[in-house]
């Protein structure tokens, strides 16, 4: 059965490619390679055996993407492109909304027209905002975002859940996100953002690795036990298992339903350092700084809807994450590039 990733050569497309070709599942990846690598391509076959289709396109362009539907029966799609950096949407907003919210629709409507009905999208938990109280449950109302990448998350799940409205075909599963992190244990596919990395571990690898002089931990008086901010890390090949049970699901239901990705547990920015110390044996120079605008305290996901309606739930721990995390860095100190 063939199913479509968008954005499939990134971070988290990379390694849902890899599980869904385990599971069995005929993978054809659409991207533009505007934050991703052909390499990725050759990774995937190089873990699984299998080469993925690929095709180059940008997904908002609906005459790249119908030859896609049209050479192909795509059964399910799960839609992954679109940008993703919290300050560069704060910076450059309307660039956010016309792309995410374009590459959303496009997909929507040509799965539609080439009678493809089961979705699985790829949001965040930042949809919760900042009045929730974590654990985050998906029965809360969504706050109003901090951040225009995240107000078009929250656009999209929206724009989803009143298309099933009105299609009754269609099938949605909107998987929200916590912190995904960690890496293949291969070390062949991993995180390679563009430039200084916004997010804590890559930050922390490329410490480690010395490209980087020290970590600045973004406040210390949270009301958290040690006073730096709380997340619910997860290992991104759990994260990829989740997608895989998430499509499964959609072929098989109808209507549209938010589930969290997480494990459930909070680890502070401090508990990250030191595992990772723990894990790679490097000690991380780190420097408190003040809050960073936009965060919240503690964000943790309440992860029993995923265990119930998709029978998962996250299997590596905090130092599996590092671990791995750590691997990939070390063995590609340049992400994909030469
Ligand atoms: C984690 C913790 C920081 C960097 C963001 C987006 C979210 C999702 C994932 C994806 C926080 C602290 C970080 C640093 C630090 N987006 N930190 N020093 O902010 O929870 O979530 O990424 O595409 O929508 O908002 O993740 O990794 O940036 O931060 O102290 O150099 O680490 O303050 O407590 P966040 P993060």
């Amino acid at each position: 059965m063939s199913v479509l990733l968008t954005g499939g050569a990134g971070f988290i497309g990379s390694h849902t490619a890899v599980a869904m070709i385990e599971a069995g599942y005929d993978v054809i990846i659409a991207d533009d390679l505007s934050n991703s690598s052909l390499k990725v391509i050759d990774r995937i076959e190089a873990i699984t055996g299998t080469r993925p289709a690929f095709y180059r396109i940008d997904v908002a362009d609906r005459a790249a993407l119908e030859p896609v539907f049209q050479s192909n029966r795509i059964e399910g799609v799960i839609h992954f492109a679109g940008f993703k950096s919290v300050p560069e949407s704060t910076r450059i907003p309307l660039k956010y909304y016309r792309n995410n919210l374009d590459t959303a629709l496009t997909v929507l409507e040509v799965m539609e027209d080439y009678d493809c009905s089961a979705f699985v999208f790829s949001s965040s938990a930042t949809v919760y905002g900042e009045t929730n109280e974590a654990p985050f449950v998906e029965t809360m109302p969504t706050g109003s975002a901090t951040n225009p990448y995240g107000t078009t998350k929250l656009m999209i799940e929206q724009i989803v859940m009143d298309a099933c409205k009105a299609n009754e075909k269609l099938s949605a599963v909107l998987l929200r996100y916590f912190n995904p992190i960690g890496a293949h244990p291969s070390g062949l596919i991993g995180e390679a953002p563009n430039g200084i990395p916004n997010n804590l571990m890559p930050y922390i690898t490329q410490v480690a690795v010395g490209q980087r002089d020290h970590l600045s931990v973004y406040g210390d008086d949270y009301p958290t036990p040690d006073g730096t901010g709380v997340r619910d890390y997860i290992h991104v090949v759990d994260l990829a298992e989740g997608h895989v049970k998430a499509m499964d699901y959609a072929l098989r239901h109808t209507g549209a339903e938010p589930i969290n990705l997480g494990t459930g547990q909070g680890s502070s920015v401090l508990d990250v350092v030191t595992a990772f110390e723990e894990a790679s044996g490097i000690p991380i120079k780190r420097e408190i700084v003040a809050r960073r605008p936009g965060d919240i305290a503690v964000c943790y996901a309440d992860a029993s809807k995923a265990k119930r309606l998709l029978n998962w739930e996250a299997k590596y721990d905090l130092r599996d994450m590092c671990a791995h995390s750590w691997n990939w860095q070390k063995n590609n100190p340049k992400g994909y590039d030469d």
